[in-house]
């Protein structure tokens, strides 16, 4: 829990910083490689179903990325700069460190692409295509992705410490830090299904299990098993038990039986203003659907602001 003590102390600063960084200031659509690169889709879609098929876990971890990506001065391929003695990149930040994955599948792909589409594609087009085809390769719906990203030439290890939430946000936390990306609350409470997918760590929700009133007994019984009161930081356990790898709305029916998995899961079925939603997409798997792929592209067209450096990065782990 210490990675994300500090963080509401930068909250204000946090808010100053997105409004700065706010409004999108391009305009991307599904088409724009469609004479540059044709064959883009279907090399990312093909890099995608190979990391899935090796490991199911991938569709969620770059799903996470793709987010964690988009929070960080827009969808600008910040998280995936590696550290050196200039750039202090995101990858170590509190939310990222021994914890995001995935890095090798999109450099996997993006050798791809520059081999059939040399210095045209963005990495931070290629991550928005990968989350997409994650999602769809675990179950999940498709959906038509819109693209022209750029990528950025620096990274802000602190704006990726403060701007996103942690596993012990509350509600009001949640809403006002999705709030300022521009995000309501209907697409925060969408975008928390992608925890229908993929795996956390012990250490983020053992406080949950071992502590909390408002989760189901037998649900934490289970997951003490394998979460220890101490030691076992790093133990994974599956966000949906029931179909851990499939992307379906058992996260909503979890979370109306009190077995989300993080503090900040079960915050948006706790007797607030998120509940009824919740229910809604318990019961209507084809709403939480729709509403999480408008979500996505809400969230796919944050853009770092206008007047920053951007390129079309050649190795998606530094600067040209
Ligand atoms: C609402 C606030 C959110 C919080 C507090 C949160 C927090 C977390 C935490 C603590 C983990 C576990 C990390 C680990 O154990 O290493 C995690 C995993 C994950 N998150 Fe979130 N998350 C949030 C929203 C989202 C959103 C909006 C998405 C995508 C749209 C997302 C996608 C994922 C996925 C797919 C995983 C599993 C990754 C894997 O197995 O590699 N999360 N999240
Ligand atoms: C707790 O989980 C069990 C097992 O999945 C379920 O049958 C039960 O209804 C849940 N309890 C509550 C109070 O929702």
């Amino acid at each position: 829990m210490a990675v994300f003590a500090c963080r509401s102390a930068f909250l204000g600063l946090a808010v100053v910083a997105s409004v700065l960084a706010g409004a999108a200031n391009a305009q991307l659509s599904p088409s724009f490689y469609s004479k540059s690169c044709p064959k883009l889709a279907g090399i990312v879609r093909s890099g995608m179903a190979s990391a899935v098929q090796k490991e199911k876990r991938m569709g969620a971890s770059i799903l996470r990325l793709f987010f964690h990506d988009c929070f960080v001065n827009g969808c600008d391929g910040s998280i995936l700069l590696d550290d050196t003695s200039s750039l202090t990149g995101e990858k170590n930040a509190g939310p990222n460190k021994n914890s995001a994955r995935g890095f090798e599948v999109i450099d996997a792909i993006k050798t791809q692409v520059e081999a059939s589409c040399k210095a045209t594609v963005s990495c931070a087009d290629i991550l928005a295509l990968a989350a997409r085809d994650g999602v769809n390769l675990l179950g999940g719906p498709t959906w038509n992705v819109p693209l022209g990203r750029k990528d950025s030439r620096t990274a802000s290890q602190s704006a990726a410490n403060s701007n996103l939430p942690g596993p012990d946000s509350g509600l009001a936390t949640l809403v006002s830090m999705f709030g300022n990306k521009n995000l309501s609350p209907q697409d925060m409470t969408a975008l928390s299904g992608a925890h229908t997918v993929g795996r956390s760590q012990c250490q983020f929700f053992r406080n949950r299990i071992y502590n909390e009133r408002n989760v189901n007994a037998s649900f934490a019984a289970l997951r003490k098993q394998t979460c220890p009161l101490s030691g076992g930081d790093g133990n994974l356990a599956p966000f949906d038990v029931q179909t851990a790898d499939g992307f379906d709305n058992a996260y909503y029916q979890n979370l109306v039986a009190q077995r989300g998995l993080l503090h900040s899961d079960q915050e948006l079925f706790n007797g607030g203003s998120q509940d009824a939603l919740v229910r809604t997409y318990s019961n209507t798997p084809t709403r939480f659907s729709t509403d999480f792929v408008t979500a996505m592209v809400k969230m796919g067209n944050l853009l770092p602001s206008s007047g920053t450096r951007t390129e079309i990065r050649l190795n998606c782990r530094k600067p040209n």
